[in-house]
């Protein structure tokens, strides 16, 4: 019994070592590999041109499958980095650093086999008639051209959408919104010259209540993983160093709807509003805001018993989280074409995701209206979808140039064995365009919904086995960590966060202001 306790102990052991030699070699290579890419094809004038408009999930996932020899490929975007959007309600509060979830786009362009041109810029028109996007470059540093056109052959647009606010008065000058690094950035300096300022000698009971009121109107994912990471702010970190905020200190979510995360199953919807309720989050259901102003929102709660009344309630700093509205130059392009004319929330596309009324024109992710909801998953997948659409037009438009050479050479052949031959070949050829012309459409496959909700908890409703498992709790919580570390980017971004999340288990999170 010892020998065999001890052989299993053995083996274990050198599972281990294997596994972790396994491991290191893994990463040294993936970071051998980033550090030194290999020469690229130049790009070839008798190639057809293809833009890509953005960085995002969709644009990005295209370009990390596609086969970047078969064309000139272009991409425009007004950021030169691909965002892991995921992990964005952490930023603000340092739980991530910003650049652990940025991946230049630099890095990716350079490990494609044919180099790919990249241009920092907002597309601000799409000519569908004339075949080109006009460009403008949003920078603060500007050279004699900062406005020119871009022709294309074949064009996808994934410029992503934008914050909606329904037209709501003040919130455009007053809410900060949570999509780019930038709006991290905005909402991390709000906080803390929130909590600085209401330590300011003198100020009223009042004015410290108002100013450490942190609303964050918006129960979707968005809302509540933001509200659930300022509420652990405040309890790991803002309380312990800055005691004087303990008692006035106060998050609330604010949501139209009955309840919180629609999108989830009812026993997590529940969990979460139970678990808020714990985290002393409060959650202020049915109640919509109609107005902002610099220091109050203006909402309408519906009461239980059907009455409406409108509520002021101060605040020192808002986040704005109430889902996509339509780009300006996504709604030009729509415009164009009478196809789109019933189209509400972005570019309606055909099951190929060419969009309806053109020619050569794709669009992908939060700028498309499909049956599907405007997630990272659906994006990338519609990317990867692309990708092989692209690959395999270039693979049927060379087999069809093979094609018409054998044709041609059988036509001249003069030896009856020669002209055999060649026929079996035309008819290998003919076999494999049509089995590379069968591409099916494109069809969304979901892994599941994830959201993070504080205290070390999450939630997640995951696709098993054509059935749904919903679960929520700690373990739960290991899970999105280890799902979304391993959904990063690049090995980089994944050493990144992890040091970053050990970085705050050691020391805290950061309470200083930032400029
Ligand atoms: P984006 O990723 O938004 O990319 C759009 C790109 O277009 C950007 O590079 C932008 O700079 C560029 N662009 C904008 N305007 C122009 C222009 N005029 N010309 C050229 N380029 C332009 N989804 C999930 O599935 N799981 C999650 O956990 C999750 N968490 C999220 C957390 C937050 C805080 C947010 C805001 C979203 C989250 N999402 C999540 C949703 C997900 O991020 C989006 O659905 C996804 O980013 C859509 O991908 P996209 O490529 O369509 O657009
Ligand atoms: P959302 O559209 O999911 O939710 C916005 C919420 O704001 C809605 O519940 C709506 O009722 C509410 N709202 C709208 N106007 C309001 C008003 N005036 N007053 C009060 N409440 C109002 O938006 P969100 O969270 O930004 O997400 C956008 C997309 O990104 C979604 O598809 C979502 O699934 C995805 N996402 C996914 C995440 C995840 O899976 N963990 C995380 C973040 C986003």
């Amino acid at each position: 019994r010892p020998k065999k306790r001890f052989r299993i102990l053995r083996n274990a052991w050198r599972l281990t070592l294997g596994l972790t030699f396994l491991g290191a070699g893994w990463l040294a290579y993936s970071i051998y590999e980033t550090r030194f890419p290999h020469e690229q094809i130049e790009p070839d004038p008798a190639k057809k041109t293809l833009v890509i408009l953005g960085s995002g999930w969709g644009s990005v996932a295209l370009l990390k499958k596609l086969d970047t020899e078969n064309y000139n490929v272009v991409i425009i975007s007004p950021r030169n980095f691909f965002l892991f959007t995921p992990l964005l309600p952490s930023c603000p509060t340092g739980t991530v650093e910003h650049r652990s979830i940025m991946e230049p786009l630099r890095h990716i362009i350079r490990h494609k086999r044919a180099s790919v041109k990249f241009y920092e810029a907002e597309a601000t028109k799409i000519d569908n008639e004339r075949r080109v996007v006009v460009i403008n470059d949003l920078s603060d540093v500007k050279g004699d051209v900062h406005q020119t056109e871009v022709p294309f052959d074949y064009l996808v647009v994934g410029v992503g959408a934008e914050n909606a606010t329904f037209g709501i008065p003040g919130v455009r000058e007053h809410a900060c919104f949570l999509k780019e690094i930038g709006d991290a950035h905005k909402i991390r300096k709000t906080v803390m010259d929130c909590i600085e300022t209401a330590m300011f000698k003198n100020q009223t009971q009042e004015e410290k209540e108002r100013l450490l009121h942190m609303v964050v109107v918006g129960g979707g994912p968005t809302g509540v993983e933001f509200a659930a990471e300022l509420q652990d702010f405040f309890e790991d970190d803002l309380k312990k160093w800055i005691p004087d905020i303990a008692d006035d200190f106060h998050v609330t979510l604010v949501e139209a709807l009955p309840n919180v995360l629609p999108m989830f199953s009812k026993t997590l919807i529940e969990y979460t509003e139970k678990t808020f309720k714990d985290e002393k989050i409060s959650v202020r259901t049915k109640t919509m805001v109609r107005n902002v102003t610099d220091k109050h929102i203006e909402a309408e709660v519906t009461h239980p018993d059907g009455r409406k009344e409108l509520q002021r309630i101060p605040y020192g700093c808002l986040v704005w989280a109430t889902g996509n509205a339509v780009r300006q130059v996504v709604r030009d392009l729509m415009s164009q074409l009478p196809q789109q004319k019933n189209s509400r929330r972005g570019l309606a596309v055909n099951e190929y995701l060419v969009v309806n009324g053109t020619d050569g024109v794709w669009a992908l992710g939060d700028c498309s209206a499909t049956k599907y909801a405007p997630t990272a998953q659906v994006a990338s997948q519609q990317g990867a979808f692309l990708a092989r659409l692209f690959n395999s037009m270039a693979r049927t438009q060379n087999l069809e140039s093979e094609l018409n050479h054998l044709e041609e050479l059988s036509t001249q052949a003069k030896i009856q064995e020669d002209r055999e031959s060649l026929e079996r070949e035309i008819q290998k050829k003919s076999k494999a365009i049509r089995r590379v012309k069968q591409l099916s459409p494109f069809e969304y496959s979901h892994q599941g919904s994830l959201a993070y909700i504080g205290m070390e908890r999450a939630v997640a409703d995951i696709t098993w086995f054509n059935g749904n498992l919903a679960s929520g709790g700690s373990l739960t919580y290991l899970f999105w960590r280890s799902a979304y570390l391993s959904m990063c980017f690049a090995t980089r971004n994944r050493v990144l966060v992890l040091m970053d999340w050990m970085k705050v288990k050691v020391f805290g999170r950061d309470v200083s202001s930032s400029f």
